[in-house]
């Protein structure tokens, strides 16, 4: 088995076959958290040996996607961190009276359920009409459940206190078509999200948007790469709009004088242009 201590000793060249022959772009992914996930894949697959891997690629191909899915950590749900919720809805209150609404986009948005709680607490502020919502991913599988709007009944029963903390006003099951042990959310929620494939940093940016919601993406990142990642975010912003992360993320070390922290509390920078 591949412990720590092996793949250290391996690491370099691990990464090297790994990136020949799955084409898999591991530049930019923080070394600790690449070397662990690698690690944890391969003693899934019993392999110890380098030379192993040439074959598991050679015999069964289509593990490449199956490692992409491995590196990329989609653990997500309802009303995550409530707070920020609360304060994403007064950004977007004050942004309500403006005569091209307002454009929300969630970089990152696994399988939907951030995008999904902002909706709701939109829709309870009778703002949803005025926003338009983009959620993009750039792993397929979530996307595809994203588009889907299923959860599980009792994600959603778990998240109620949070849906409350966040702001919710009513019952968090009126937004979902129960079906057995599952839940399909409304479509007057579902159809006012646009969910595509997009890689931020890499596929072209947007643009004119008043709040990016990117939250706990950044964090696998090195520092050069969350610098791009930061600087694709920032050209898609309009004067003024916002970039909200997680509790975990700053833009601390990615030197920008024009993103200023608004909101210490829950990491929401402003783009404020002289
Ligand atoms: C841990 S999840 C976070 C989901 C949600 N934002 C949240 O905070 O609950 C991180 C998501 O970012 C996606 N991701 C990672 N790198 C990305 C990139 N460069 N462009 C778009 N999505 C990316 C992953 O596929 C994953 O679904």
């Amino acid at each position: 088995m591949i412990d720590s201590f092996a793949l250290s000793r391996t690491d370099l060249e691990i990464k090297k076959i790994v990136k020949e022959l799955y084409a898999v772009n591991l530049d930019g992914y923080h070394e600790l958290y690449l070397e662990r996930r690698l690690a944890h894949y391969f003693q899934k697959k019993g392999i110890d040996q380098p030379s192993m891997i040439r074959d598991l690629v050679i015999n069964q191909p289509h593990i490449t996607q199956e490692l992409q899915r491995e590196l990329q950590i989609t653990y997500t749900r309802l009303f995550r961190e409530p707070s920020f919720f609360r304060k994403t809805i007064q950004l977007a209150k004050a942004l309500q009276h403006k005569k091209s609404g307002i454009r929300i986009w969630h970089a990152g948005c696994s399988n939907g359920s951030e995008a999904y709680s902002l909706a709701i607490l939109l829709k309870e502020e009778n703002i949803l009409d005025k926003c338009t919502i983009y959620a993009t991913d750039i792993n397929r599988k979530a996307l595809t459940d994203a588009k889907r709007g299923v959860l599980s009944i009792k994600e959603i029963q778990s998240t109620i206190g949070d849906y409350l903390t966040a702001g919710g006003k009513y019952h968090l099951t009126e937004y979902f078509n129960l079906n057995g042990d599952s839940a399909v959310l409304k479509t007057s929620i579902l159809n006012q999200i646009q969910f595509a494939k997009h890689e931020l940093g890499k596929d072209h940016p947007f643009h004119e948007f008043d709040i990016i919601i990117c939250r706990n993406m950044l964090i696998y990142y090195q520092n050069f790469h969350q610098q791009k990642l930061v600087y694709a975010m920032k050209n898609s912003l309009c004067k003024g709009g916002y970039i909200g992360l997680s509790n975990c993320e700053s833009l601390e070390g990615i030197a920008d004088s024009q993103l200023k922290l608004i909101d210490s509390g829950q990491n929401i920078y402003q783009y404020l242009v002289q």
